[in-house]
């Protein structure tokens, strides 16, 4: 299976800061087999999608709504992103969870919305730290996964991402260890079989929270995991240069 380094830059970077960080990233060599993929702020994904032209390098939103069009203000729909050359969207991702009140029902229709404009969904699943304290990791995501993918065929789950990431590990420097990352990716393959092999032999998972060049091979070397969904770490050229390098190492 590809292996995937998706960089999610969440609220930062400028329009120039963009601009430079893509025009370094074009001077990279991407090893065989991985796919790289960079999520910029709204007002800088066309100019991304411009300048990386034919490149194989993936641009994709942060967030969508739900429905087609409307009175939505602020809101930015899948086929206004597929309109400007957007081929991948993360969605659920903890901090629209946390801070803007989405939710599995929400997720998954988004999930709907962007298949249906040809968009890859990376969707982001994970337990709170009290959750793992208790021992409920497993049970947390496994309602997160079934709640989001309950309307949805297996056709449409073969395409789309699932980015596994503890809430407790994001942004905090704590990463889960390679073990942690293994047992809990399994568990999510295990979970896409139950809608059908094609399914869990498709969709790669993706592993986020404080993924960096020194936690990255170990992480990345594990079977079930298919590369990171990566923050602060993807903001630096040098060091997402890196862990694309380590992707295609392992
Ligand atoms: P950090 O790599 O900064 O912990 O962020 C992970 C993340 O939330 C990616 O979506």
């Amino acid at each position: 299976m590809r292996k995937i380094v998706a960089g999610n830059w969440k609220m930062h970077k400028d329009r120039e800061g963009t601009k430079a960080f893509v025009a370094g990233l074009m001077e990279l060599s991407v090893p065989e087999g991985v796919e790289v993929i960079i999520a910029p702020p709204f007002p800088f994904l066309a100019a991304a999608v411009e300048q990386l032209g034919g490149s194989a390098i993936v641009v994709a939103a942060q967030n969508c709504h739900q429905k087609v069009q409307g009175a939505f203000t602020g809101e930015v729909s899948a086929a206004m992103l597929k309109s400007i050359g957007v081929k991948a969207c993360i969605v659920g991702h903890s901090e629209r969870r946390q801070y803007f009140g989405e939710t599995d029902t929400a997720v998954g229709e988004k999930i709907s919305a962007l298949l249906e404009n040809d968009i890859t969904p990376i969707y982001c699943c994970g337990e709170l730290k009290d959750e793992r304290v208790a021992g409920r990791h497993f049970e947390v995501v496994t309602a997160q996964l079934n709640a989001a993918f309950a309307a949805l065929s297996a056709e449409q789950l073969k395409r789309i991402v699932v980015a596994y990431e503890p809430v407790w590990a994001i942004g905090t420097g704590l990463t889960a260890s390679a073990e942690q990352a293994q047992e809990m990716h399994a568990h999510i393959r295990s979970l896409l079989a139950s809608y059908g092999e094609a399914v869990a032999s498709s969709v790669p998972v993706l592993y986020g929270g404080s993924c960096k060049p020194d936690n990255a091979a170990e992480l990345f070397a594990n079977p079930d995991v298919n590369g990171g969904l990566i923050g602060g770490a993807a903001l630096d050229g040098k060091q997402f240069a890196e862990l694309i390098r380590i992707a295609g190492a392992h």
